[in-house]
């Protein structure tokens, strides 16, 4: 039995004011990541089990930043979770492992939990996908000066998948999960890459999987509240 987590995540989309008090009452972990434009009213008008996430966190709190929102400041507006290292901030902002780590320890550092975002950029098979994951990972660990990754959500998000309208199979997620799962002690392993209410039910089969970060799909209430009763009408399902 499980308690699922799904992150949803805006990007840089700006959705309804009246978007957050349309969300069904859910038993669900649910975190809801809107731009830093939206965490105030979505603060003030998600009901009291949602959670709020942000979507990036400044590098070093103790610089003088400008457009940098810090992890102390993220705290102050109830925010619980942070996505980190997506991978379209690795791509187009060349962000680093060591740029990732520093994110994560600004982060637990506010007990904000750190979701971080891992995947290979092309279709490989298993063995390579593997690979990959384990180096993003390990660099990862290598930068961050403790051992926490029991305190982090992991989301393995095959870049390909990402906004194509094609989730990953479910072998393979299966593979990767595993390899996470058997390998390192994060909190949570989610998947990411074009998840909707059509198809969250077949990925749910995956082992391993805690839940979802989902993207496009978030900006349509009634496509988040199909996702989420979905989740909890799942019988592996479990309300601890
Ligand atoms: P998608 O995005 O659900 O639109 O594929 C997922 C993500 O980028 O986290």
């Amino acid at each position: 039995m499980k308690k699922y987590i799904v992150a949803f995540n805006f990007k840089n989309n700006i959705v309804e004011d009246d978007y957050f008090n349309q969300l069904v009452n859910t038993e669900i972990t649910t975190i809801i990541c809107p731009t830093f434009l939206q965490i105030d009213v979505a603060k003030q008008n998600l009901k009291t089990n949602y959670f709020l996430g942000a979507q990036n966190v400044q590098l070093n709190s103790k610089k003088a930043f400008t457009g940098e929102i810090s992890a102390s400041n993220l705290s102050k507006y109830n925010v619980q979770y942070c996505i980190v290292g997506h991978s379209e901030r690795r791509n187009y902002l060349n962000e680093s492992a060591k740029q990732i780590a520093s994110k994560i320890t600004e982060l637990l550092n506010c007990n904000i939990t750190p979701i971080l975002c891992v995947g290979e950029t092309e279709q490989l098979n298993d063995e390579d996908s593997i690979n990959f994951i384990n180096k993003q990972v390990l660099d990862i660990k290598l930068n961050l000066p403790c051992d926490c990754f029991d305190k982090i959500c992991i989301a393995y998000e095959p870049v390909f998948s990402i906004g194509s309208g094609k989730p990953c199979k479910n072998e393979h997620i299966n593979k990767i999960s595993s390899f996470i799962k058997n390998n390192y002690n994060f909190s949570n392993i989610l998947y990411g890459g074009s998840v909707n209410e059509n198809n969250c039910e077949k990925l749910l089969n995956v082992q391993h999987l805690d839940g979802f970060l989902v993207g496009g799909a978030s900006l349509n209430f009634n496509s988040v509240n199909k996702i989420l009763n979905l989740l909890s009408n799942s019988n592996n399902f479990s309300f601890k």
